[in-house]
């Protein structure tokens, strides 16, 4: 019994803690990655490494399909996939999360698109990765439009 008015207790403080809008808790870790430095060197690699991967492209002589044909290929973008997967469970770790609410939303789905992506590297279905692409590139935009404020910032090359 006592253990379930404990269980009960935590879970009310959990629910509580969810609700207020304080700043996140200090990071658990001691060395990390900045943000821009998580963006450049490991989210937008990943992603590129998606995006790169299957394409098609007119050319004069017609259409052509880029797409993964060996193995180690195949390999690549799944590891891109998971990389991509595993970066939006970053994003939301106390310390780096913004908020508790829309930065959370985007991660997740960040890591839903990633997800799907990964699911269609399984069955090499090329038309699933390039939809679940776009999901990755909208996830991306989502988030940059709220938090990133590019467009205050010294124009982009
Ligand atoms: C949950 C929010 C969020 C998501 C999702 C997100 N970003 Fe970002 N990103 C940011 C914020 C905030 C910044 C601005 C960081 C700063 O300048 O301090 C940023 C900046 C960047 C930058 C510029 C970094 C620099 O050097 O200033 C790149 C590149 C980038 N993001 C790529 C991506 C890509 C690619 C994705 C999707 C695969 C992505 N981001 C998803 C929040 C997000």
């Amino acid at each position: 019994m006592k253990k379930k008015i404990f269980i009960l207790f935590f879970s009310l403080l959990a629910l509580l803690g969810c609700e207020k809008s304080e700043p996140p808790p200090k990071p658990p870790f001691n060395v990390s990655l900045t943000l821009p430095q998580l963006m450049d060197w490991v989210l937008d690699p990943a992603a590129d490494g998606i995006w790169d991967a299957v394409a098609w492209i007119s050319t004069t002589k017609g259409e052509k399909v880029i797409a993964p044909h060996t193995e180690a290929q195949w390999d690549a973008l799944r590891n891109s996939a998971a990389t991509l997967m595993e970066a939006s469970n970053l994003l939301m770790l106390e310390g780096r999360a913004k908020d508790n609410g829309p930065w959370m939303t985007y991660s997740r789905r960040l890591s839903n698109a990633s997800e799907k992506t990964l699911n269609a590297i399984a069955n090499k279905d090329t038309q699933a990765i390039f939809d679940a692409g776009s999901e990755i590139d909208s996830a991306c935009e989502a988030c940059h439009i709220q938090y990133a404020k590019f467009d205050q910032k010294a124009p982009q090359k």
